[in-house]
């Protein structure tokens, strides 16, 4: 069965190489150019070569300079519209064919988003960004849009600001002087870049402003280079936040597994639109500027996005399907390095944290128990982003934390782990490949008693279970969330306490307390009944949460605030909230990472559905085409 998200008819012909060649246009926000892809063909007579597009203007396909038909079908509200390309009759099975398709995107592409000068930290220049995971590449070029076929890429890209790609630099080298020592914004200059390891699709990947390199220091005797991009007036916060970790990380990960495959990592701190956390783009992880707090708190993401490049890049789930074999597995490797570099109890730790994410997109799914499953059976058509939610990170990463637990600890676990990347790097894979491979290996390296651990566990609750709850209660190391726990339980007690200048809390009870173990404070707080408002407003104005700059924080305020939907602590807050989102607080910073605006939309909506609607309105153009289209569908304005 083809991956259900695709049209492309990539089992009879497959391409392994594309050559972009663009040029960018900052005015009219479009990207022209073509696309050249060598096609192996996999079956005789194969009549058309079919590839995803999404709202692509196509003027001509060729082949070997010859025009050719084509034809562009109808537009499938998820997977756009299929470009088939009517191939020579008599292909053979084995050869090869180049077929060249010239065109343009346009103002529907959902993959980029042009921002205007004044939505980038510099206000001097535009920028652009794409984002490309799940089923969006299709929206910047005419691909073969699935995880299974994986495509090495070449480009050209001619823009009046510097551009960046998942592949390796070419030419201008980026050390060298910004934008070949031109005049940025205005000469054309030419970047050209090569990605000579096959990558799934939705790693392609474009950013464009005016953004400058800064090398992390080699580390030890490395063959791989490490650093960081972003705007100048981000560039010495940004690479302070990271240049401590990054390379010690990725080297400690190669022990865990195999070396480092592709050549360059380097991080892109893009401005606040971004719509994600951080996105594993190949060579060049994209993060949110939210994550530059100015204390390294948040790492763990750039810790996440790196251990993508064996999990993920490397070993690549096959489809939607099997989406938790990225997230899950990236998840348990993220927490695996923070006992290595760390200890045991951070470990337990983002345990701790992460189960709170669970249980609430658990709970979110109730209506739609399919998305709480780890394996979904996506139909044709079917909409992966309707299923994004932590439940392929949690469940995924507890999952394996089980397993691990279960065949005799880390180690015997580990040289599994190695395993199990050295036989899949390359390769996209299902999870009935992974699980074979699992039964395979352990039957080898442990016989029978391993054997019947693997039969002890209860496979069809693991992928298929729906509910509020993992399928086997797990303990964690919960030491490092006491303190936070307790503080929590005070402000529970505190409830009856109606005169507010009679409790007994003080600024400095933070204090103690670093921003993960805050963040479990907040979320301690809601598992218990919503706080009076008074409590609540004695809360953020005392630990000064309703002002923070930390997204992470204000983010966890304002859904205790708002938990209960009747209530008046959530009246009072519920604009405040959605003004912080958009903006409107005094910053001019969008919180257009999905983490942040997505729960504040749907929270306000509960409490006043016209304040939500009437804020993300005045706000929209505002956000990445995607965070656009999932808030729409949270509010209930698009189905
Ligand atoms: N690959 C994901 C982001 C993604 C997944 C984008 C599916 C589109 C579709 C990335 O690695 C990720 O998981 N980002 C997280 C951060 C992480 C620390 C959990 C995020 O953005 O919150
Ligand atoms: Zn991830």
């Amino acid at each position: 069965m083809p991956d259900p998200t695709t049209q492309s008819n990539y089992l009879q012909i497959t391409s392994e190489h594309v050559d972009l060649d663009w040029t960018l246009d900052f005015d009219t926000k479009v990207i022209s150019g073509s696309a050249v892809h060598h096609l192996l063909i996999k079956e005789d007579n194969v009549k058309d070569a079919i590839f995803d597009t999404a709202d692509l203007d196509i003027s001509s396909v060729e082949i070997a300079g010859n025009s050719v038909n084509f034809s562009i079908k109808a537009k499938h509200e998820v997977m756009g519209s299929a470009l088939h390309i009517e191939l020579p009759s008599g292909q053979k099975s084995g050869n090869y064919i180049d077929v060249k398709v010239t065109y343009k995107t346009t103002s529907g592409c959902t993959a980029l988003q042009w921002l205007s000068k004044e939505q980038t930290q510099g206000k001097s220049f535009p920028y652009l960004f794409s984002q490309c995971q799940p089923i969006y590449a299709r929206a910047i070029a005419p691909l073969q849009d699935t995880p299974s076929a994986k495509i090495k890429y070449s480009a050209k890209v001619t823009s009046v600001l510097p551009v960046l790609l998942s592949a390796i630099r070419v030419s201008p080298p980026s050390n060298g002087p910004a934008h070949d020592g031109k005049v940025i914004g205005k000469d054309a200059v030419t970047y050209s870049y090569d990605q000579p390891v096959p990558i799934p699709s939705y790693l392609l990947a474009i950013a464009a402003g005016n953004v400058r390199y800064r090398p992390f220091p080699q580390f030890q005797d490395k063959q791989w280079t490490t650093g960081i991009w972003s705007e100048p007036e981000m560039i010495d916060r940004a690479y302070w936040e990271f240049s401590e970790d990054t390379a010690r990380f990725l080297a400690a990960e190669e022990n865990i597994v195999i070396p480092y495959k592709f050549g360059v990592y380097d991080l892109l701190v893009l401005p606040p639109s971004f719509p994600y956390g951080g996105m594993e783009n190949a060579c060049i992880s994209f993060l949110t500027p939210t994550l530059v707090t100015g204390d390294r708190s948040l790492v763990d993401v750039v810790v996440h996005e790196l251990t993508h490049s064996w999990f993920g890049n490397g070993v690549t789930h096959a489809e939607a399907t099997h989406f938790w074999l990225n997230e899950g597995w990236t998840t348990y490797i993220e927490r695996l390095l923070q006992e290595k570099l760390h200890t045991p109890a951070h470990r337990g730790f983002s345990y701790v944290i992460g189960s709170k994410a669970l249980y609430d997109s658990l709970a979110q799914y109730q209506d739609r128990s399919k998305y709480q499953r780890l394996v979904i059976e996506f139909e044709a058509g079917e909409d992966p982003d309707d299923a994004y939610s932590s439940i392929p990170y949690e469940k995924g990463a507890n999952f394996i934390l089980y397993l691990e637990r279960t065949l005799g600890g880390l180690d015997v676990f580990l040289p599994y782990v190695k395993d199990y990347v050295n036989t899949f790097i390359g390769k996209s894979i299902t999870t009935a490949e992974w699980k074979a491979h699992l039964y395979g290996y352990f039957e080898k390296h442990g016989g029978a008693e391993k054997i019947k651990a693997l039969d002890s566990v209860d496979w069809n609750a693991w992928f298929y279970g729906e509910g509020l709850k993992l399928p086997v209660e797990m303990e964690y190391d919960t030491s490092l969330a006491k303190q936070a726990y307790a503080l929590a339980e005070k402000w529970d007690a505190s409830r009856s306490t109606e005169d507010i200048s009679q409790l007994d809390f003080k600024e400095s009870d933070l204090k103690e307390l670093n921003s993960n173990q805050i963040i479990v404070f907040l979320e301690r707080l809601q598992s218990y009944d919503q706080l009076p408002g008074q409590h609540v407003k004695h809360l953020g104005d005392l630990y000064r949460l309703s002002t923070t700059s930390n997204a992470e924080l204000r983010l966890r305020f304002y859904e205790v605030a708002l938990k209960d939907p009747v209530s008046s602590a959530a009246k009072a807050f519920a604009s405040e909230a959605v003004n912080w989102v958009i903006g409107d607080d005094g910053t001019g910073i969008i919180k257009g990472r999905m983490k942040f605006c997505r729960p504040i939309f749907r929270a306000a909506s509960k409490v006043d559905k016209d304040l939500a609607v009437r804020i993300f309105g005045k706000a929209k153009d505002g956000f990445h085409p995607i965070a656009r289209k999932l808030i729409e569908k949270d509010l209930g304005l698009v189905h």
